[in-house]
Parts: C-alpha cells; sequence; structure tokens
C-alpha cells in the first residue's frame, strides 16, 4: 500500500472521493488503523483525555506529542500521519513554533502537524509550509480555546458565526494549508465551506457533505470506561467491554485455579523432579 501525499488528497476532493481519517496514540492502534485501510492518521491531541486521563487537551505537551508521534509512526509506516501542535506551542515566535514543528517531524517522524485556529495563526501557518512542512487547519469547536469559548459547543448557529468560519476557512487555505478540520460545525455552514475550498474539508460533527471525516479512536470502538455518548460518533465496536470481560475472565480463572491449566506450562524430566525431592 501507497501512502497517501497532500497533492493526492486535493485530487481525491476533486474527484469527489471521501477521505478516511481516525486518531491512534500508539503503535497497536496504530497498526491496526492501518490495516483496516485509514488513509490518514490523526496523533491528536486528545490523547490527554483518552489516553492520559486529563479532563481537557490543555495540559498536553510537546514531549507527549513527540513520544506517541513516534510510537503511531513505527505502527503505520505507510499512512500518512498528522501530529497535533499541543497547547500554546504555536502562539509566540515563529522560531518557537517551528523547533516544535521539528520535533513533531523529525523525532515523531509525522508528515504533517495540524494547529487550532483561524485567522489569528494564518501568518504561522505560511511559515511552517514555508519551512516544508504541510500544515491541517482545524476550525469549529477548537477544544484548546475551551476557556474563551466557554464549553463545547456547536459552532456555526447564526449568520455572524457562519460568515466568520467561510472567512476562517478561506484564510487558512490562503495561507497554504493542505486541508481543513471542521469540528460540531453545523452542517449546512460545513457544506457551503467545503464547496468553496479546493482542499478537502474534515469533518467531525461536522455533518454529511465534508469531503473526509474524522473520529476519535476510542469513540469509534468504545475503548473507553466509563464510555461518554456523543451524537456525531458511531461506535462500530464494543472493544472497551470485549476487554473489560476478557480480564474479568482472567481474574476468576486465577482464583478458581483453571488458569493456568496443563496447556500453558513448561515441564522438566523426570531426573529432576527426583532431584528436587531426593527421590
Ligand atoms: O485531537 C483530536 O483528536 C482532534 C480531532 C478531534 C480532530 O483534534
Ligand atoms: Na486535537
Amino acid at each position: 500500500k501507497q501512502a497517501l501525499n497532500i497533492v493526492k488528497m486535493k485530487k481525491m476532493k476533486a474527484d469527489g472521493e471521501r477521505l478516511s481519517m481516525l486518531t491512534a496514540y500508539d503503535y497497536p492502534s496504530a497498526l491496526l488503523a492501518e490495516e483496516a485501510g485509514i488513509e490518514l492518521i490523526l496523533v491528536g491531541d486528545s490523547l490527554g483525555n483518552v489516553v492520559l486521563g486529563y479532563d481537557t487537551t490543555l495540559p498536553v505537551t510537546i514531549d507527549d506529542m513527540v513520544y506517541h508521534t513516534r510510537s503511531v509512526t513505527r505502527g503505520a509506516q505507510n499512512t500518512f500521519i498528522v501530529a497535533d501542535m499541543p497547547f500554546m506551542t504555536y502562539h509566540g515566535s515563529i522560531d518557537e513554533t517551528l523547533r516544535g514543528v521539528r520535533r513533531l517531524m523529525q523525532e515523531g517522524r509525522a508528515q504533517a502537524v495540524k494547529m487550532e485556529g483561524g485567522l489569528e495563526i494564518c501568518e504561522t501557518v505560511a511559515a511552517v509550509v514555508a519551512a516544508g512542512v504541510p500544515v491541517l487547519g482545524h476550525i469549529g469547536l477548537t477544544p484548546q480555546s475551551v476557556n474563551m469559548i466557554g464549553g463545547y459547543r456547536i459552532q456555526g448557529k447564526d449568520v455572524k458565526d457562519a460568515k466568520r468560519l467561510m472567512d476562517e476557512a478561506k484564510a487558512l487555505e490562503a495561507a497554504g494549508a493542505f486541508a481543513v478540520v471542521l469540528e460540531l460545525v453545523t452542517e449546512e455552514v460545513a457544506q457551503a465551506i467545503s464547496e468553496a475550498l479546493s482542499i478537502p474539508t474534515i469533518g467531525i460533527g461536522a455533518g454529511r457533505y465534508c469531503d473526509g471525516q474524522v473520529l476519535v479512536f476510542h469513540d469509534l470502538l468504545r475503548y473507553a470506561s466509563p464510555y461518554r455518548e456523543k451524537r456525531f460518533v458511531k461506535t462500530y465496536a464494543d472493544v472497551g467491554n470485549v476487554i473489560r470481560e476478557g480480564i474479568s475472565q482472567y481474574v476468576q480463572e486465577v482464583k478458581d485455579r483453571s488458569f493456568p491449566d496443563e496447556g500453558h506450562v513448561f515441564k522438566a524430566d523426570e531426573t529432576v523432579l527426583e532431584s528436587l525431592y531426593g527421590g
């Protein structure tokens, strides 16, 4: 299988071909995603929530992202891999931003980076693109700004908001972004943005008309406990339950001595037995 690239992605949009993207955070999840045919993997800073157990993505550091990105790129060597720039790592100087980008690309071995934001980050996006690094934009609900937004709410519900989102998407395309994630955006606004751009839109909770879709690994597979229902998520397998049942059966069998049984043990020969018991 040949990995996707940003030139092919744009052509796929022109041809009306949808893009499938999934998050992954470690070697096994990346390997499974690639085997299943996922075209783009996002090492999302959502790992703060689903892997590290924080209640927001704000505590995630560039070290966390490098560590997880490196394990994902080892697991999915033929898949296009995008790594999130974490909170507050791309709002200072361009030099500081490029240092973080360099680590994700060179140590993490990603093929691209993602940044949340609109007009205020366009100059930064252009500088990163100029350094030869593809940038995925991300607008709509941007979880790193949860304290400004005041919660995880749907974007693009009124005229002013819709116009702002459209302006941000166009500005990101002009700045050189290769695609834009639309998170929790009303379907009509996401559709209009998708039609207005020549680069792909990748939706999460943004309706049916985006050029691609992205979901969080743990949501798609119900790989969390406790599990929170989200309207925009479709769960395709209940992996959390399979894991819980497997572990609980193991506990039972250790307790009742049915594990290990004779099929799981290593035997010495009789002379060893004799020597041990003075036979
Ligand atoms: O971190 C993440 O998983 C994301 C997606 C929800 C787009 O940014
Ligand atoms: Na993210």
